[in-house]
């Protein structure tokens, strides 16, 4: 696991969009694993610039999203495929018939789940996964306690997650849907390059154990720390908790340029 300090916003943006770029380049019709909230954000934003100055095209690339509510009205404006074509599509030149979620509308949730999976797979596997982190250590919406082996499935919100994304829902927990279709655990492994935004004091604690607790259900993102290639990028904010900050501060000072993401 890599873990980068950003002194700024932009420049974690930066980072990770020259991790697309770089792919994108080598395989155009590269498959993106996107994230909702308001973390990506940064990378989004930069990833438009760069398609809107013409040195970079999404136009044949193909993106998954992690998770989605269960039962908001296909026009909501917090359903996650419509938050993810105003944050990420429509800033980009990707085809929006080539960005798909799981059906949080489906009369057969569970059939909607595997059908999620084998596009995934049909696909050929997502090539870079964009990831947040809630602040009870979740990632896509594996709250704690969720199996490390996981797929695509369907979950009920903590209170915790609920009250966390109530600010969407106008400051309503009791309007956050109690249940989403999320990515397992274990399909978000799959993904071959995981790249973890996070900024912001409130995620410090989940950072901690991301990279330097004990593997356990209880903090599902430290199940990363058993996937071969992840890159985090922190703010100085979200690092405050590391015991090994000076390190991978100094490590990265020292990365060979040869040695990219
Ligand atoms: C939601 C999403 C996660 C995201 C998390 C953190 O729960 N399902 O994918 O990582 O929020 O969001 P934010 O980046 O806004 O803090």
């Amino acid at each position: 696991m890599e873990v980068i300090i950003s002194t700024t916003p932009d420049e974690a943006g930066r980072l990770a969009a020259d991790a697309i770029s770089g792919l994108v380049r080598r395989r155009p019709e590269a498959v993106l694993g996107v994230a909702t909230g308001s973390s990506p954000l940064i990378i989004y934003n930069e990833l438009g610039r760069r398609v809107a100055q013409g040195s970079l095209s999404l136009a044949n690339a193909r993106a998954f999203l992690l998770d989605e509510y269960v039962g908001l009205p296909a026009d909501h404006p917090q359903r996650y495929r419509n938050v993810i074509r105003g944050e990420f599509v429509d800033k980009v030149d990707i085809d929006p018939a080539q960005v798909f979620g799981p059906d949080g509308l489906a009369a057969d949730l569970a059939s909607a789940c595997e059908a999620y999976e084998r596009a995934i797979a049909d696909a050929g596997g997502i090539d870079l996964q964009i990831l947040g982190i809630g602040t009870d250590g979740h990632i896509a919406f594996n709250e704690p306690g969720s199996s490390l082996a996981s797929r695509t499935r369907i979950k009920t919100l903590t209170s915790q997650t609920r009250s966390d994304n109530a600010r969407f829902f106008g400051g309503n927990v009791e309007v956050v849907p109690q249940h989403c279709l999320t990515q397992g655990i274990g399909t978000i492994l799959q993904a071959r390059h995981i790249l973890l935004v996070a900024s912001g004091r409130g995620k410090a604690e989940a950072v901690h154990q991301l990279a330097e607790g004990p593997v356990s259900a209880m903090w599902p993102a430290t199940a990363l720390q058993l996937h071969p290639h992840v890159t985090v990028l922190l703010d100085t904010a979200a690092a405050s908790r590391l015991q090994l900050a000076s390190y991978y501060i100094g490590t990265y000072q020292g990365k060979p340029s040869w040695q990219g993401f």
